[in-house]
């Protein structure tokens, strides 16, 4: 595995790779990698002939007062793991190659951005949508892989792809959970086992929301109520929003017939968690 860290270097050989015919496969990450991260790398090898992953905590999607300073950087285990992997190229570029001192261009996704997430974290997907825009750029990959658990992410990144049409086609992955139904998350570090047995909660209210629609409830307000049923009485639990929409372009729902996403951010302890699952209810049965 190739460790590079300037983005002109990188971005060379990505070029020269792509003059030689390889098709590259990326996965970009801040690190603290686990096996969700990894279950991505290992859909880029499928998808690709190159694998280049990032490693890099990205300063403009934090606001001011989160969590930047202590999100976690095991860099030498995320190494470790990605060798195991056998990525191609590690990219790790460090905020100043990212962003120059004079940099003042954004990229803004604005509608998909305002909601959810966008409302709790002004700025958020602002910084993301730059530096993901940054990285396709550098990295010119043929395609670029996600996962689902940031959902609204997604929904934001594939507009922006759209929008502004870089050439990369972006691949979304399932969320990998704890067998307690927790999403993988770098963030899931911040607790101990008594707090990650609480944080199981929202899955078990995502699919008490989800066995109701199937059983034909197609009222959004009856399906967020047995969500929250399960997740409001867990204790140093408070809900931000649980959000039943259309998981493609989060618009909101009257009635859950098709697909629909069940959007979920909660305070746990003071660290903040989202997950989202996408349900089918089928056409029968229905209310
Ligand atoms: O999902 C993440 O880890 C980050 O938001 C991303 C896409 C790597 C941009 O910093």
């Amino acid at each position: 595995m190739r460790v590079i860290r300037s983005s002109k270097k990188m971005q060379a050989i990505c070029l020269g790779l792509k003059r030689k015919g390889r098709k590259i496969a990326f996965v970009p990450t801040m690190g603290a990698l686990h096996e969700g991260h990894l279950s991505l790398v290992r859909r880029a090898r499928k998808l690709g002939d190159t694998v280049v992953v990032s490693v890099f905590v990205n300063p403009t999607q934090f606001a001011p007062g989160e969590d930047f300073a202590r999100y976690p950087r095991p860099l030498s285990a995320d190494k470790r793991l990605l060798a195991t992997e056998k990525v191609d190229l590690l990219f790790l570029p460090t905020a100043s190659d990212i962003y120059s001192t004079d940099h003042s261009t954004f990229v803004d996704v604005e509608e998909i951005s305002s909601i959810l997430e966008g409302a709790a974290r002004p700025g958020h997907f602002r910084g993301v949508a730059t530096v993901v825009a940054k990285l396709l750029n550098i990295v010119c990959p043929d395609v670029a892989v996600f996962g689902q658990k940031d959902g609204q992410q997604v929904a934001m990144i594939k507009s922006m792809v759209r929008h502004l049409n870089f050439p990369a086609r972006i691949v979304v992955a399932p969320t990998v959970r704890e067998r307690s139904g927790l999403a993988m998350s770098s963030r899931n570090r911040y607790f101990n086992q008594e707090q990650l047995s609480r944080a199981s909660c929202i899955h078990r209210g995502m699919r008490a929301a989800e066995a109701l629609a199937i059983a034909g409830e197609v009222d959004p307000a009856e399906i967020e109520a047995a969500a929250r049923s399960e997740i409001e009485p867990t204790p140093g639990v408070r809900i931000d929003y649980i959000a039943i929409l259309d998981p493609d372009d989060l618009r909101t729902l009257d009635r859950v017939e098709g697909k629909a996403g069940i959007f979920v951010a909660v305070w746990l302890d003071g660290v903040r968690l989202i997950d989202n699952i996408i349900v089918r209810p089928s056409r029968r049965g229905r209310k």
